[in-house]
């Protein structure tokens, strides 16, 4: 507990009898207070009458100017009188409350329930003549608010220097974490306590092809738990997070409270405003169970319904790729030897072939035969179109046109093939950070994709963004990435995209972008490893916003299979590679090893060809991020279940309820475990299939080898 001398506490009492409005939650467990201490917007919350979040500031920071039109201008003093965050009055208090029930597009259970109470304050800031709104939603499941900027004569432009939202815990807690970064997500979770962030930070972080490290920050959605009596779990977001930077979490580890870091654009701006407008949600979610937090839809509820007329394109699906190989090195993505091309000029015809292009007539029709053979519906092609030679660290604008393919790839026949198949070829885009140039472009590759009959495209963000000295997550870069997601809907195309921002629920609202990694994704396995504890923690984090394209699934998980004396390993069982399918929430999702390597395990391979992409219900049967998960998955549109469990680097024993299923009915389970004889690191490809008929009352053990796993197909018997 932080000491507070009497004195303060005395203070902080008068104020609160003063000033307080108070909210409380549908189901009046969850109070959260808002006052003005010395015309400073405070808030706080509180769960079953214990206090979750003490006394914190609300505010911005502005710059003196409304336009920033040069970087030496971000260098001038700042203007306390300028900023949004003192002299405040209360003016206005409006109160509101929904109880609604709404239906994703694609989502993990048919209904999403968003019910709050709310409360809108509005301040006056006398001595510019400036009011801005505090707004708050208090949900059965915690708290979201966000500033509103209304139109008004003293405020129309205005550029924030920082938004400074506090969330002061007054304990603590277990954190799981990832340093803050303006470019990448891509990093090996923490799990430390609040105060040891700082000493951890250093030695926390790997090098990434861009990268812009906040010092002593933290990535969102950070998870907490506040452990022993009154135990809690808490998970710190941002939702709808729409022309404006993504934001951070700078830590003050003494006081185990956080505070919004903006992401900077170019000139160390952090949002241009013209009003109307609001900011993102900040989210608070809490809950005394790990499941609850994990099974929250308060980022989605924070947004918009989708104003999209037609929707009817966006499909789950299940996709394979000409992908994996080029991951582990095995094959290239360039087609030739050369290593300096120009677009539109280079004659790719004339170079001299490097022997090792993946995405040729040849592979691609095999693939596409494996994957229609077993039930896929799409194929990604990686490296069919030109650039690839020189396509990364460069700096190069214009990078690649989207719409040449290189000699050995028949785009033409290549789809007509797989349409014949039942296969839908995925489009592949990697911009390599290069914005602008994809933005010249995209209309012309779209019309490509419609061409050929293309459904969805897998775009990248490797590098650094042009325009040059942008951010990944800068309010120019997010603007990008909502532009093509428009685009790509005019065009009637899913969108899942690489080294993008992390999602705030905003598919509730852009339902085709289906799918984006934003995170440490399986490619990681090749690039220094992800730890066992990896994927138990991702659902608790990364996952909270929305669907994460993990690309799962890899049977040879020891690549010195390839390339004899490579240390390099996926780490984990074969059967809990099947786990992933049903522990993360996918509905772009892949098997994303090679052919040969399903060829070899058709009896294991048989769960990913069978399980869902889209469901109805889903049920999070047991979890602790950082130690294991288990959840299990009704099918849309039918009785069938799907069951997952996954541990990190501790074998596990768990006890699967079936209480889930419909009561007096038998099914058929199939269950594929961990062989007892499996390990992650010495016997990875052990694993045991056997059936058996369940019902509601059945327990069932299993067990977990270390960084191990199970999957379960339950289907009704007839
Ligand atoms: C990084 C992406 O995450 C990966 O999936 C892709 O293959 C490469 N970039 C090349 O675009
Ligand atoms: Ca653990």
């Amino acid at each position: 507990m932080k000491k507070i001398t009497i004195g303060a506490a005395l203070l902080t009492m008068m104020f609160n009898g003063v000033y307080a409005q108070s909210l409380k939650s549908p189901d009046g467990k969850f109070e959260a207070n808002f006052q003005l201490k010395n015309g400073v917007p405070f808030y706080n919350l509180k769960y079953n009458g214990n206090v979750v979040v003490e006394d914190s500031k609300l505010g911005l920071r502005l710059f003196k100017d409304s336009s920033i039109k040069f970087a030496s201008e971000i260098a001038k003093p700042e203007d306390a009188g300028f900023d949004l965050n003192n002299g405040f009055t209360k003016t206005a208090e409006k109160r509101d409350s929904k109880n609604e029930t709404w239906q994703p597009i694609l989502g993990e259970k048919k209904n999403y329930i968003n019910n709050y109470n709310e409360l809108a304050i509005t301040l006056n800031q006398a001595s510019t003549d400036r009011s801005i709104v505090v707004k708050f939603r208090l949900f059965n499941d915690g708290l979201g608010f966000r500033y509103e900027f209304p139109q008004q004569k003293n405020l129309n432009y205005f550029v924030i220097r920082e938004e400074d939202s506090e969330i002061d815990f007054p304990t603590d807690m277990k954190a799981w974490w990832i340093v803050a970064d303006y470019d990448s997500q891509e990093y090996q979770y923490q799990t430390t306590k609040i105060s040891e962030i700082p000493n951890q930070w250093p030695k926390a972080y790997d090098s990434n092809a861009s990268q812009k490290l906040i010092k002593n920050a933290v990535q969102s959605p950070l998870m907490l738990k506040k452990e022993g009596k009154d135990q809690l779990y808490v998970n710190v977001g941002e939702a709808a997070v729409l022309d404006y930077p993504a934001s951070h979490l700078e830590v003050d580890a003494q006081n185990f409270k956080f505070k919004t870091h903006l992401t900077a654009d170019r000139q160390g701006a952090k949002g241009y405003i013209q009003t109307p407008t609001v900011t993102p949600w900040r989210t608070i979610i809490v809950a005394p169970k790990a499941e609850d937090v994990m099974d929250s839809k308060m980022m989605f509820n924070l947004n918009e319904p989708t104003k999209y007329k037609d929707t009817s394109y966006i499909k789950p699906t299940k996709y394979m790729g000409v992908w994996w190989e080029m991951i582990i090195g095995k094959s290239q993505w360039a087609y030739s030897t050369s290593e300096n091309v120009h677009i539109g000029k280079t004659d790719f015809s004339k170079l001299t072939p490097n022997g090792k292009h993946a995405a040729n007539n040849t592979k691609v029709k095999e693939y596409i035969d494996f994957a229609s053979a077993n039930g896929f519906q799409g194929l990604l092609i990686e490296g069919w179109n030109t650039g690839w030679e020189d396509w990364f660290g460069h700096s190069k604008e214009f990078v690649f046109d989207f719409i040449t393919p290189y000699p050995d790839f028949d785009i033409k026949m290549l789809n007509d093939y797989a349409h014949s198949k039942g296969i839908n070829l995925i489009m592949h885009h990697e911009t390599s950070g290069s914005a602008t140039n994809y933005e010249r472009w995209a209309d012309d590759a779209f019309k490509l994709m419609n061409k050929y009959g293309y459904k969805s495209v897998k775009t990248g963000y490797v590098g650094d963004i042009i325009p040059r000295g942008e951010h990944h997550y800068s309010q120019w870069t997010i603007n990008h990435f909502y532009r093509i997601a428009e685009k790509a809907n005019d065009y009637k195309i899913m969108v899942n995209s690489h080294e993008s921002v992390r999602p705030g629920g905003e598919s509730r609202t852009y339902p085709n972008w289906i799918s984006a990694e934003a995170a440490r994704g399986t490619e990681y396995e090749a690039f220094g490893g992800n730890k066992p504890d990896h994927q138990t923690i991702l659902p608790f984090t990364r996952w909270m916003g929305g669907s994460m394209d993990y690309t799962p699934g890899i049977f040879q998980t020891k690549l010195d299979y390839y390339f004899p004396g490579d240390k390099r390993f996926v780490q984990t069982t074969l059967a809990k590679q099947l786990a992933l399918y049903v522990v993360m929430y996918m509905p772009l999702q892949m098997a994303a090893d090679l052919p040969e390597n399903y060829a070899k395990h058709m009896d294991a391979f048989q769960f990913i060809k069978d399980v869902a992409a889209d469901w109805d219900d889903t049920k999070i049967l047991s979890a602790e991020p950082g130690d294991y998960i288990h959840t299990a998955r009704k099918a849309k549109g039918t009785d069938n279940w799907f069951v997952g469990g996954v541990t990190d680097e501790n074998p596990r024993d768990f006890t699967l309820d079936f209480s889930f299923l419909d009561k007096g009915r038998k099914y058929e389970a199939t269950i594929y475990e961990d062989g007892k004889d499996a390990d992650y690191v010495n016997n990875p490809q052990s694993y045991h299939i056997y059936k058996k008929t369940v019902d509601s009352k059945t327990k069932l053990p299993v067990h977990l080898v270390r960084s191990g796993g199970y999957a379960i197909s339950v289907k009704p018997v007839k």
